[in-house]
């Protein structure tokens, strides 16, 4: 796993958007795959503003949503498709029909992930965050690496951090989303961390050797995942190996 650091959350923002939005305009119809919460919010903000200036377009891509909350309202604001449209999609050029949201409120949940599955086939780039207990997605500790989309309880902790999500107002504790096997699938991955709460879990991620009970080491085995993170969110990773002379 590459590792590109950068000292402050500015500074992440925009080299992140920069090489983001390169991307975009590096392959005829990229296929994405989009993280939402906190962390990749500065980033959404700059694709935005690139966009609004004529620097940047999503007119050619598909944008996949990775994971949905379960058994919440749909309108909720802490529903990852509000929170991806807010941020992101609805100030963006992207055709609405190509963006893929995950509906949980349906009664065959597993058609619909078999669906998503299929429509997602291999990704050009997905965007991740990390949870505090080593979650992508919302693979929990212990998700299988074989795993596809589908349906999973979500840990306390990430109960407790989703909340925030919906102002108090709602605790989900399911959801569906892309599996391990399904991001790994992918040919570039992001790992997008930033802040003084994600100093401990990426130690252990780059310490700890590779397991599925830390679901975001698996990352480490993929060749091409950088991990893009902040001065905070790198505090206690170990001292990068001297370069060759
Ligand atoms: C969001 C997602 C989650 C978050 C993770 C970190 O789509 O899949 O895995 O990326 O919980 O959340 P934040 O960025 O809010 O710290």
């Amino acid at each position: 796993m590459e590792i590109v650091r950068l000292s402050t959350l500015d500074d992440w923002a925009d080299t992140v958007a920069a090489r983001f939005t390169a991307r975009l305009a590096a392959r005829p119809a990229p296929r994405l795959c989009l993280a939402t919460g906190n962390t990749p919010l500065p980033l959404y903000d700059r694709c935005v503003a690139a966009v609004r200036a004529g620097a940047a377009s999503f007119r050619d891509a598909e944008a996949f949503l990775l994971d949905e909350f379960g058994g919440v309202p749909r309108e909720a604001e802490g529903r990852c498709e509000q929170m991806l449209r807010r941020a992101l999609i609805d100030q963006v050029d992207l055709p609405a029909a190509r963006f893929h949201t995950i509906d949980t409120d349906a009664a065959d949940l597993e058609a619909i992930c078999r669906q998503y599955e299929a429509a997602v086939g291999t990704l050009d780039l997905t965007l991740l965050g990390i949870g505090t207990n080593g979650h992508i997605g919302m693979n929990e500790p212990g998700a299988p690496p074989d795993s596809l989309t589908r349906r999973v309880d979500l840990s306390d902790e990430t109960q407790r951090s989703a909340t925030h999500y919906f102002g108090g107002r709602h605790t989900p504790t399911w959801g569906v989303t892309a599996g391990m096997a399904t991001v790994l699938r992918s040919r570039e991955i992001w790992l997008l961390a930033t802040g003084s709460s994600k100093a401990a879990i990426l130690r252990r991620l780059m310490t700890e050797p590779v397991s599925p009970l830390l679901p975001a080491s698996l990352l480490r085995q993929h060749p091409r995942c950088i991990l893009f993170c902040d001065d905070a969110a790198a505090a206690e990773l170990p001292p990068a190996p001297p370069r060759p002379a």
